[in-house]
């Protein structure tokens, strides 16, 4: 388990003090895959490079398995390191190094048994699909093959974290897809707890279990990607929904073009298969007119949203959203 606690971090700009991150908690439980979004310069990545003590914090701490590693140094600090690999937006692979010398290099330093490296990375090229590229060298990759060898270096000495610092947002949607599908495939194969830290929802969608979102060095929400998909409480949370492609875009509703009220109901799993418009229709004396919709594919359920007007006395309103709350379990929300 990654247990952050109270952590603060700030760098000195020009004589000026920036408060990269502010007294961040968090608690990621071992083979969770755990987003961090938030726009540029909210703070994740030096979260990230935190949790591999790429940099040092001013105070709080960072237990990984019981152990606070913002304490440790040398031999030490070494081995916990080794537990964590890492991966990059720029994939930051060694240009004048072949494929095979990129991956053999970690085990390298790490005193891997010399007459086994071959094996080794033969094994882990294997894995992430690229045995024809032993002896190529990056520059003649395409982003997708780069970012695997990225991967398959920074598995090859077995560590138990894999973190990512936008390890999709320089490929274009397949290549991504790709990727996440062989990031899921090693969570789950080995059981390597997985933190992507991106900007973008799509990935936390595709591939999250749980998310939290950082603003100004932040946490201002986190939760199951579900919890958040059906009733984001903070506007970035929301922000970041909507900017899915087809979202519903509740921005360009004008609720003053409307004399009924507009509901934003967000619909989880089961309660997705219900006929409530037609229910509310019966049930109550209103009427629905369906503004907009949407329905959203996340790892192990499905989220939709809905805009309507519901047109009708205040009180009958207002029942129709206790009835939709209370007995057909759905966030009604009034915009
Ligand atoms: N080495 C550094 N020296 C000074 N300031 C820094 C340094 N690294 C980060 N910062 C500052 O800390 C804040 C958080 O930066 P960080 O890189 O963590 O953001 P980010 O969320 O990863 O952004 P992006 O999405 O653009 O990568 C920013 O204000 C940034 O300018
Ligand atoms: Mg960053």
């Amino acid at each position: 388990m990654i247990e952050i606690s109270n952590l603060n971090k700030t760098f000195n700009v020009d004589g000026n003090t920036v408060q990269a991150i502010n007294n961040v908690s968090l608690k990621i439980n071992d083979g969770d895959i755990y987003g961090i979004i938030g726009y540029s310069g909210a703070g994740k990545s030096t979260l990230l490079r935190c949790i591999n003590k790429l940099e040092d914090v001013d105070s709080g701490s960072i237990s990984i398995n019981g152990t606070d590693i913002t304490k440790l140094k040398n031999g030490k600090l070494r081995a916990e390191k080794k537990k964590i690999g890492m991966i990059f937006q720029h994939f930051n692979l060694l240009q004048q190094k072949t494929v095979f010398e990129n991956i053999a290099f970690p085990l390298k330093i790490n005193k891997y048994p010399k007459d086994k490296i071959k094996d080794r990375v033969l094994e882990l090229l294997e894995y992430v699909d690229l045995v024809d590229k032993i002896d190529a060298y990056p520059s003649q990759l395409s982003g997708g093959q780069k970012q695997r060898v990225a991967i398959a270096r920074a598995i090859s000495t077995n560590p138990t974290i894999l973190l990512s610092d936008e390890g999709t947002s320089a490929l274009d949607p397949s290549t991504t897809q790709s990727i996440l599908e062989l990031l899921k495939q090693i969570n789950n194969d080995l059981k390597i707890t997985i933190v992507m830290v991106t900007h973008q929802m799509e990935v936390v969608k595709d591939i999250c279990d749980k998310v939290a979102i950082v603003e100004k060095g932040q946490i201002v929400e986190n939760g199951t990607v579900e919890q958040i998909f059906t009733s984001p409480k903070s506007k970035t949370a929301n922000l970041f929904i909507s900017s899915l492609q087809g979202d519903v875009q509740e921005d360009i509703i004008d609720t003053s073009d409307y004399d009924g009220k507009i509901v934003r109901l967000s619909f989880l799993g089961d309660s997705a298969k219900k006929p409530i418009v037609s229910d509310l229709v019966r049930k109550f004396d209103v009427d629905v007119n369906i503004l907009s919709g949407n329905i959203n594919k996340l790892q192990q359920s499905k989220v939709g949203h809905l805009i309507v007007e519901l047109i009708g006395k205040d009180e009958e309103i207002q029942n129709s959203i206790d009835y939709l709350e209370n007995t057909c379990k759905i966030v009604a929300e009034v915009i």
